[in-house]
C-alpha cells in the first residue's frame, strides 16, 4: 500500500455509509460534523444528549443525518440499527465516559463500556456491509504505573478506577473478538483507538478541566484544582478524530495489515500540567482566577499518563498538527465565541478548516 495522506484519508468518506455510536457527545458531535463536511452519509445511534447547552443541539445537524436514539446495551435495536443502514464503515464511541461517573454508578460504567461494547462487536460480525470497525477505547485502559515514559500499545492493561477498569475490559473484548471472529473475515480491518485527554470548544462535561475553567470564569468564580500537577496528554478533539479517519482508511484499505491497536495523542514534549492548563485558558480567555483545593482528594487519581505515539505516528502516518498553545488557544476561542453569541455550528465549522487548512 502505498504512503497514506490526508487528502486520501478525507476522499474516502465521500458517500460512504458511515455508522457512529456516541454521536450525540462531545466526540462524537464533533466527527458528525466533520463526516458530513466530507460528504459521508451518516447514521448515529446514542443516547439523548445530557448537557445544557450540548455541543450536538448546537450543531443543529440532526436533520442532516440519520439521528437514531437507543442504548448500546438493547443489543437488538443496536443490531437493527446497524444492519437496515449497511454502513461501510464503524466508529464506536458510545460510552459512560466520566471517572468521577464510574465511582458514583459502576454498574451503569460496566454494563454499557463492557456489555455495550459487546452487542457493537457481535453487531458488526452480523453486519457483512461493515468494511472498517475503529473502535474508542481510552488511553486510560493502561494498568498506570506512573511511568515517565509513554504507554505502548502492548503495554499491560488495567485499571484502579471504575471507568478505567472498564476501558481495560473493552480492549479484551475487542482482542478476543479480533482474535477468535474478526481474523476469519479477510475483507473486514478492525483497530482499537486509545487516545489522550480530548479538549475542545461544545463540551460541558462535569468534572473535566476545560469545561470545569470556562464554567467558573463565566459565573465569574475561581477555578478549583484539586490535583493541579497531575500531567496529562491533552490534545484537541480534532487530532484523535484525524487519527480515528486515519486508522479508517488503512483498515479498509489493508485489513491484515492494520487490524489492531492504536495509541493517538501528543507528542510528549507537549504533555502538561492541569494547572498549567488551567493559567493559559485564562490568559487565551482574558479572565479568570485559580484557586488551589487543600481539601484532598478521596478517590484515588493517577498523577502521570503518557501515551506513545510510534506505532500512529510510522504506520499511518499521523501526527497531530496543533501543539499545547494552538490546543488551548483555539479551546478558549470556541468558548468565548460562543458566550459572545456566535453560532456554534459556525464555530466549529470554522475551526476544522482551520484545521484542515484548505484539505477539505
Ligand atoms: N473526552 C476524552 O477526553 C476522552 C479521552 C479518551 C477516550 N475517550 C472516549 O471517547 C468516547 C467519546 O467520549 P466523549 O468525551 O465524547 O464522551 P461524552 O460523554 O461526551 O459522550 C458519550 C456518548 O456516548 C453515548 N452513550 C453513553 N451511554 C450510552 C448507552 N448506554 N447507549 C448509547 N449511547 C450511550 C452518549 O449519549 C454520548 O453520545 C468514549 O468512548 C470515551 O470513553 C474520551
Amino acid at each position: 500500500m502505498d504512503k497514506i495522506t490526508l487528502v486520501k484519508v478525507l476522499n474516502k468518506f465521500r458517500n460512504k455509509r458511515v455508522f457512529i455510536t456516541g454521536h450525540t457527545g462531545f466526540k462524537g458531535s464533533w466527527l458528525t460534523m466533520l463526516l458530513k463536511q466530507l460528504g459521508a452519509q451518516v447514521r448515529g445511534y446514542a443516547l439523548e444528549p445530557v448537557s445544557s447547552p450540548n455541543h450536538f443541539d448546537l450543531l443543529d445537524i440532526n436533520n442532516d443525518i440519520d439521528h437514531i436514539i437507543g442504548d448500546i446495551r438493547d443489543y437488538s435495536n443496536l443490531k437493527a440499527s446497524m444492519q437496515s443502514f449497511k454502513p461501510e464503515f464503524v466508529f464506536h464511541l458510545a460510552a459512560q465516559a466520566l471517572v468521577i461517573r464510574s465511582y458514583e454508578d459502576p454498574v451503569d460504567t460496566f454494563s454499557t463500556n463492557i456489555m455495550g461494547s459487546n452487542h457493537l462487536l457481535e453487531s458488526v460480525r452480523d453486519c457483512n456491509s461493515v468494511k472498517s470497525l475503529v473502535y474508542i477505547t481510552s488511553d486510560k485502559c493502561y494498568e498506570n504505573l506512573e511511568w515517565e515514559y509513554g504507554y505502548r500499545e502492548n503495554d499491560k492493561l488495567g485499571g484502579h478506577d471504575p471507568y478505567s477498569a472498564s476501558k481495560a475490559a473493552a480492549e479484551i473484548l475487542f482482542s478476543t473478538y479480533q482474535r477468535s471472529f474478526f481474523s476469519q473475515i479477510p475483507e473486514l480491518g478492525v483497530g482499537s483507538a486509545r487516545a489522550g485527554n480530548v479538549i475542545g470548544g461544545g463540551d460541558w462535561s462535569l468534572n473535566r478541566i476545560i469545561p470545569d475553567c470556562i464554567r467558573s470564569i463565566e459565573s465569574n468564580e475561581p477555578i478549583i484544582l484539586r490535583n493541579p500537577s497531575a500531567i496529562r496528554p491533552w490534545q484537541h478533539v480534532l487530532e484523535p478524530l484525524t487519527g480515528y479517519l486515519y486508522l479508517a482508511y488503512a483498515l479498509c484499505e489493508s485489513p491484515d495489515r492494520f487490524s489492531g491497536s492504536w495509541n493517538f495523542g501528543p507528542k510528549i514534549s507537549e504533555v502538561r500540567t492541569v494547572e498549567e492548563v488551567a493559567k493559559n485558558i485564562i490568559e487565551y480567555y482574558g479572565k479568570g482566577k485559580i484557586r488551589i483545593s487543600n481539601t484532598s482528594n478521596k478517590q484515588h487519581e493517577s498523577q502521570l499518563l503518557q501515551l506513545n505515539c510510534d506505532k500512529a505516528n510510522q504506520n499511518l502516518n499521523w501526527n497531530p498538527k496543533w501543539d499545547i498553545q494552538d490546543t488551548i488557544k483555539f479551546s478558549a476561542e470556541w468558548y468565548k465565541s460562543f458566550y459572545d453569541n456566535q453560532m456554534a455550528n459556525a464555530i466549529t465549522s470554522k475551526q476544522i478548516s482551520n484545521y484542515f487548512n484548505g484539505a477539505l
